[in-house]
């Protein structure tokens, strides 16, 4: 089955975003980008890459009309459903694209986005380190990449101690990395961890990562990164 035939996957992540995410969206997770709120207040260009069904960029284009908001996602259906929450708000500052983005180190347009976001959307990504170097060719030179992703240690033994570690390499197992390798790509998994994460973003071309934890949240390690 094609994989633009998981509609409901798209609506889970939605869910699952919608908890994790937009639930604390301007009380703790905009404030972890130091200035960020005041920029989007003044109007800037934000990418959100792999962003499922958009409910994230929805909202930030609903609160920072003067900012513009692009979200990208290889599924079709689920850009589609974004845009059309879009027109129905009658949201003007946000386009939602279609886009594989595996080659997004060559495709990427150079220093386009002030703010760059990915949310859970790296580790299933079928050419990760191709994703994270077009991220930092998009970046403007004083921009910020805040990455959401899976909280892990890159060592399966050590991430026994993991609160609910077992349920994440099942989910894992089943699907991110499932994701991946049906796209002939890495296959890298939710369990990738802090360590690799790092060694990604220094491969991509960042050079200070500072990882943050939110009191609500123990699935997830924050990553706020610039160049
Ligand atoms: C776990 S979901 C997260 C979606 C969204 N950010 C959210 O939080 O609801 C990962 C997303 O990465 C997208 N993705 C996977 N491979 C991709 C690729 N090669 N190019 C672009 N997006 C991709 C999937 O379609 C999916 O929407």
């Amino acid at each position: 089955m094609p994989y633009e035939k998981f509609s409901r996957f798209h609506e889970v992540m939605a869910e699952d975003s919608g908890q994790s995410v937009l639930s604390s969206l301007e009380a703790h997770i905009v404030p972890l980008v130091p200035g960020l709120k005041e920029r989007l207040a003044r109007g800037i260009r934000m990418l959100d890459a792999g962003c499922g069904r958009g409910r994230i960029l929805l909202r930030l284009a609903a609160l920072y009309p003067r900012s513009r908001f692009v979200g990208m996602d290889l599924s079709r259906e689920a850009t589609e459903y974004a845009r059309a929450r879009a027109t129905e708000a009658g949201l003007k500052n946000v386009d939602f694209i279609a886009a594989d983005l595996s080659a997004f180190h060559t495709t990427a347009e150079p220093e386009a986005f002030d703010f760059v976001t990915t949310f859970d959307a790296i580790h299933d990504q079928g050419q990760p380190l191709n994703v994270l170097k077009g991220i930092c060719r998009t970046l403007k030179s004083d921009g910020a990449y805040l990455m959401q992703d899976i909280s892990g240690t890159s060592h399966v033994e050590k991430d026994i101690e993991h609160p609910i570690g077992t349920f994440l390499y099942t989910i894992s197992c089943m699907h991110c990395m499932t994701v991946s390798l049906a796209q002939g790509g890495e296959g890298l998994g939710a369990m990738w961890g802090e360590e690799r994460t790092r060694e990604y973003l220094n491969k991509a071309g960042f050079r200070a990562i500072k990882t943050h934890r939110l009191a609500h949240d123990i699935q997830n390690n924050w990553y706020v990164v610039t160049k």
